[in-house]
């Protein structure tokens, strides 16, 4: 049936596509009978019938020229027509698309004049503002979900008069039942096609599911450092308990023993070589434990830090650093009382046992600059190594938990951690822990 019709149209010419070709022809066959009709009458020549089929051949030559010019001028003004409604179907095509475009969009969006009066909005705006389109229209754009920066330099609407080609704001809007909506608005010239300024497009993304997102996450976070925190301080206190009863329970009896050594070797006559020799090594032994206990207590609770303060401590464990690892260790305590409130104290002291750890375990360095300074309000500890630097993505794998247990305790007190990999070679350490001046802090 659909090719029987196809079949059919073609046996006529399209009017539309070549009406003015046609009108051209047409004019130039007139044109040829009125020329001849001319002739006979005018300058009464020959008859009719021969002027119109044989007619001389200066005037066959002129009467073509003639009718050909009109067929140009037919086929030149068709073509101009037709790219004209070519043009126009786009234009309209075009509008339509971008109508419905506007219309279906998911975000809210709105169209204002010069003089900030709302000529357009689609539904998702009316739905948003808790307002009907006919309410809308006309209406000043500052009465219609308006905000807070609304009427103040920073409106996006003045922005963009004031020439600006995008303004993105994030902003709270109020609906006409009073009710607030977090919205991210983006504002855009809306220009006429000789560029000139016509009026403003806004679009307005509802973002309340994220900002509740947003807040539970940070909440969800800020719950997760205080566990973190809590954790730590159990953590140390139980090392606390452990140290205690350590040095209570094996120290007693380990002084006990050695007493009791040395008792049997004043007791041992001089004769009985063997048993003097014996009791001889098992009192270094003795003392060889006492040192290990003393070392694992130290490590578990260090008292020197609680007795003599953060500087101390630090310079103890970089003594033994050196001692057990051979690396040269430069160090620059400053000439400030240091010493922060015993917390913040034994966060640093334990960042700080967790770096020298790292560079043992991991950086292969010879070299190493410890420095920590206190300018009254932070306390700055750096530490730095020549070793082979750490690689970018162990710096924010979620398995480094050594260095995640390090941001914690920076965090914990409002302080941060920040661990770079030097241009050319080794690691720096750097944590600022703030402290109060009058030692207040808590
Ligand atoms: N000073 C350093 N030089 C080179 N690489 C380092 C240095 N410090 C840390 N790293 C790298 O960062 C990684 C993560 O360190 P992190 O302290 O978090 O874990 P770890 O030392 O491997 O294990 P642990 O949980 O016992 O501390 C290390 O495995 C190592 O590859
Ligand atoms: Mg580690």
């Amino acid at each position: 049936m659909q090719s029987q019709i196809k079949k059919n149209s073609t046996k006529y010419i399209d009017v539309k596509r070549f009406g003015l070709v046609l009108i051209g022809i047409g004019l130039g066959v007139i044109f040829w009978i009125l020329e001849s009709a001319i002739h006979v009458l005018v300058f009464q020549q020959v008859d009719f019938m021969q002027q119109l089929y044989g007619p001389e051949p200066h005037e066959v030559w002129m009467r073509l020229t003639i009718v050909g010019m009109f067929v140009v001028f037919g086929m030149y003004s068709q073509m101009i027509v037709n790219s004209r409604r070519k043009a126009e179907k786009t234009s309209q095509f075009a509008n339509i698309e971008l109508a419905q475009i506007f219309e279906t969009a998911a975000d809210a969006m709105r169209v204002v004049d010069r003089e900030f009066n709302v000529i357009r909005v689609n539904e998702t705006f009316s739905t948003l503002s808790g307002m009907r389109r006919e309410e809308i229209i006309g209406e000043k754009c500052f009465k219609v979900l308006h905000g807070p920066l609304c009427g103040t330099p920073d409106c996006p609407l003045a922005q963009i008069l004031d020439n600006e080609n995008r303004v993105e704001i994030d902003s709270e809007k109020t609906r006409s039942d009073g009710s607030k909506i977090p919205c991210i608005i983006t504002a855009t010239p809306f220009r006429g096609p000789d560029g000139t300024l016509i009026g403003i497009v806004e679009d307005f993304k509802d973002i309340t599911d994220r900002k509740k997102s947003e807040r539970e996450l940070i909440e969800s976070r800020g719950k997760l450092r205080d566990l973190a925190a809590h954790l730590q301080v159990i953590r140390e206190q139980e090392r606390a308990r452990i140290a205690h009863e350590i040095h209570d329970e094996l120290g007693q009896a380990l002084t006990a023993l050695k007493m009791d050594v040395h008792w049997i070797r004043r007791k041992l006559p001089e004769s009985e070589f063997g048993l003097v020799e014996k009791t001889i090594t098992m009192s270094a032994l003795i003392d060889g434990t006492v040192s290990s206990v003393q070392r694992i207590i130290s490590k578990l609770h260090p008292r020197l830090l609680y007795d003599f303060g953060l500087s101390a401590a630090i310079e103890w464990q970089i003594d033994e650093f050196v001692k057990r690892t051979g690396i040269q260790c430069d160090i620059d305590l400053g000439s400030v009382d240091i010493d922060p409130d015993e917390a913040r104290s034994l966060a640093i002291y334990r960042i700080f046992q967790e770096t020298l750890t790292n560079i043992t375990r991991h950086a292969d360095a010879t070299r190493v600059r410890v420095g920590l300074i206190n300018n009254g309000t932070t306390i700055e500890m750096k530490v730095s190594d020549n070793g082979k630097g750490i690689s970018g993505n162990r710096l924010s794998d979620s398995q480094s938990f050594g260095i995640i247990g390090m941001r914690e305790r920076a965090h914990s007190f409002g302080g941060n951690l920040v661990i770079t990999k030097a241009r050319g070679e080794g690691t720096t350490v750097v944590v600022t822990i703030p402290i109060d001046r009058n030692g207040e802090d808590g």
